[in-house]
């Protein structure tokens, strides 16, 4: 790093500091549930002047005005090279660029906001923005995953047994949608999103974001307010993952 560079990054490491000393942050109650009995009260410092955080976290790195799906890949989600991966094994498999773009949004809930249902949760994350079948197909890979369909050589993930032990059971109602998932015109394609999920990603293939600008870009509607300032019905969703600890 050049002297410069430290000097920069010192800055805003102390101006960081120093909002912090003016700004109480408060955990909302599903980071802490578990952790913490969310039955208990919640003990109270006094605020000594300090008031609490409406919007940007200063912990965070700042988004842009108007931020887009890639603003929050680079600077709210975790590593995306599952993600990444899953989609150029897509495109090399031969599928179709909105196929592609689902694995590449299928697990976003998991990088980015909630795992548990993390399926209907990127679902309708992205349902304003994308063809229906795209998000149909990512509400409908959660359940796929844990039932083989031999015609298309895919077989429960070795994974999952380790994960969540040999005599692991779906839940029910994860069944019921696989069901319902199974006579679907689209079940096709939440099927690909399975087959192209790549568990055993390899850390050394590096796939940069950039790879998908094109296909992003003709499949994704980018409001021309942001993520997260448009009317959508879930644009109040992309703003919690932009200001996860905004107080209201
Ligand atoms: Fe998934
Ligand atoms: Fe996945």
């Amino acid at each position: 790093m050049t002297i410069t560079m430290m000097d920069r990054a010192e800055a805003a490491e102390r101006a960081m500091m120093e909002e912090l000393d003016r700004q109480i942050v408060v955990k909302s109650v599903i980071y802490t549930s578990g952790e913490r009995d969310p039955r208990l009260p919640i003990e109270r410092r006094p605020a000594n002047g300090k008031t609490h955080v409406m919007g940007h976290d200063p912990r965070l790195p700042r988004m842009p005005e108007h931020p887009t799906l890639f603003d929050f890949f680079r600077l709210r989600f975790g590593p995306s090279n599952h993600l990444m991966q899953s989609a150029r094994l897509a495109q090399k498999n031969g599928a179709g660029e909105k196929i592609v773009l689902a694995c590449l949004l299928h697990d976003i809930a998991n990088i980015g906001f909630i795992r548990g249902d993390h399926g209907y949760w990127a679902a309708q994350l992205v349902e304003p923005y994308v063809d229906e079948e795209v998000s149909w197909g990512i509400r409908y890979h959660q359940a796929l995953r844990f039932f083989p369909d031999e015609s298309v050589g895919y077989t429960y993930p070795e994974s999952y047994i380790r994960l969540f032990g040999p005599e692991y059971r779906p839940d029910p109602y994860i069944e019921r949608d696989y069901r319902h998932a199974l006579g679907h015109k689209w079940y096709m394609s939440a099927r690909l999103i399975t087959v192209n999920d790549l568990y055993a990603f390899d850390p050394d293939v590096r796939v940069e974001l950039e790879e998908f600008t094109d296909i992003v870009g003709r499949h994704f509607r980018q409001p021309k307010e942001g993520l997260g300032f448009d009317a959508s019905p879930s644009a109040h969703m992309w703003r919690t993952i932009m200001w996860p600890t905004k107080y209201l």
